[in-house]
């Protein structure tokens, strides 16, 4: 173990936290009418490291290992309320029906909440998302859409209350995008955004207002967004948390728990085939070929950096990877994937491994949703800035500084969010090097 640093100054989660959904659909509904059964005690918050999950402190003989919500001061459940955007008017009730993902009884039973949170207007357009369109929109240029947001925001913290915010973006996957040279500096950002240049992306739009107002942006889908230095440049300027992107649900998940084993153990990978069928909204989003780039991008680069081919060449030199989604209504929010690993061991003789998961997309990914904003507002509350790594644990293509390759290794990213906590309190960092239990 390392020495024990200071604790970092970390103000109180005091008085109410807003949590700002962009996209009211299967994953939000599903995160907000979990915490709303959470708190009326009729489901336990399952999937949820900052709900369910603890961690060790000191050495093992200390035995001291509390849940990390009485260890870190998070905001409690109690205290979140919560505002969304979407281009289609349903109420969260609404919503979480057309999902199908829970249960039509405990969605009943929570509807006086659920009816509650009506989506104001998005900021949209069709080009970006091309399956989707609506008039439940706004209107203007891209800096006065940014500006109603902005509105939006102060409006729901004088109607609820709320002392401190958290944004995430639940909405759907834009189109694939490139990053131009408006998107280089911050002055460059704010001209394209009043001439409402195409380089602007909704999601852009929604990140700017946030980080302008010094709101943590939190990005769940594979959006190119804030990977750009004029949003890094302005989280940095008004001291604000930034995370991404695209969570780390599914087959992806499966993928960065097998290839470390597969890895640790020096087995050779020549060929790893994913497909999947899913039909819900985002299924059908994800038809769109445009669409369907940007997920693929951030699904095929989680093995490079586990595997380390360059490093490894005859083990994984050349796999051959590849990563398919298929939309199919009947099947909804229940998602089916299929991987075939083709791998060789011992004098390169070959074996295979069928995975076939049969998950629930927005059921992994609601607690993901839970567990980011309470960590974007612990992180804003630290006084962290800027891109928050130890974050990666949530992601499938994590955002990273300059000059760093992403950790997808999920046990990587699990001791680093570990380790950063234990930081923040000013504990001793567990390095598992165990020497002084045998001196
Ligand atoms: N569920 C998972 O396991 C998982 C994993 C990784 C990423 N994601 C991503 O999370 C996102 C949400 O997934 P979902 O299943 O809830 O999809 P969904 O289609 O049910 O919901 C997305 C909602 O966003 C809205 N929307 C789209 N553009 C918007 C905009 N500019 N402003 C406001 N609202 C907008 C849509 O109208 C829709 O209601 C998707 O991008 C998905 O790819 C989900």
């Amino acid at each position: 173990m390392t020495m024990a640093q200071q604790p970092q100054t970390i103000k109180p989660a005091e008085g109410k936290l807003g949590i700002l959904l962009v996209g009211l659909g299967a994953v939000s509904t599903t995160f907000v009418a979990g915490v709303e059964a959470v708190r009326r005690g009729l489901a336990k918050p399952i999937g949820s490291y900052t709900q369910m999950g603890t961690i060790r402190l000191g050495k093992r003989t200390e035995h001291n290992t509390p849940l990390v919500k009485d260890f870190v001061p998070l905001a409690s459940l109690e205290d979140l309320v919560f505002g969304a955007w979407d281009l289609f008017p349903d109420n969260a009730y609404e919503s979480a029906i057309k999902a199908g993902v829970l249960d039509r009884t405990l969605v009943d039973s929570l509807k006086d909440s659920l009816s509650a949170l009506k989506p104001w207007t998005a900021a949209f357009d069709p080009n970006y998302v091309k399956r989707l369109s609506s008039t439940h929109v706004k209107k203007g240029s891209k800096m006065e859409w940014a500006e109603q947001i902005m509105e939006d925001i102060r409006k729901f913290q004088e109607t609820t209350g709320a002392k401190r915010l958290s944004m995430i973006w639940c909405g759907s996957t834009e189109v694939f995008m490139t990053q131009k040279d408006c998107h280089k500096t911050l002055a460059a950002f704010e001209k394209a955004l009043k001439d409402s240049d195409p380089a602007i992306a909704p999601s852009m739009i929604y990140a700017y207002a946030a980080l302008k107002m010094g709101v943590p942006y939190a990005n769940g889908a594979p959006n190119l967004t804030t990977d750009i230095p004029a949003l890094i440049e302005l989280a940095n300027e008004t001291q604000s948390p930034l995370s991404g992107k695209d969570f780390k649900t599914g087959q992806t998940l499966m993928k960065t728990i097998l290839a470390p084993g597969l890895k640790a153990r020096e087995l050779g990978i020549s060929g790893w085939y994913s497909t999947n069928i899913l039909g819900n909204r985002d299924g059908e989003v994800l038809d769109d070929p445009e669409s369907f780039k940007t997920k693929e991008e951030s699904k095929l680069s989680v093995l490079d950096t586990i595997l380390h081919p360059e490093l490894h060449p005859d083990l994984y030199g050349n796999i051959y990877h590849k990563v398919c989604i298929n939309y199919y209504p009947p099947r909804g929010d229940n998602k089916e994937g299929w991987d075939n690993i083709d791998i060789f061991g011992w004098l390169g003789y070959p074996m295979q491994i069928k995975v076939n998961f049969l998950c629930r997309d927005s059921i992994l990914a609601a607690p993901l949703v839970l567990d980011l904003v309470l960590f974007m507002d612990l992180a804003k509350r630290s006084g962290l800035k800027g891109i928050q790594e130890w974050l990666s644990f949530y992601y499938k293509a994590p955002l990273v500084g300059p000059g760093l390759y992403p950790e997808h290794n999920l046990f990587t990213q699990e001791m680093k969010l570990q380790n950063t906590l234990r930081y923040l309190m000013g504990e001793t960092q567990i390095t598992h090097l165990g020497m002084d239990y045998y001196q």
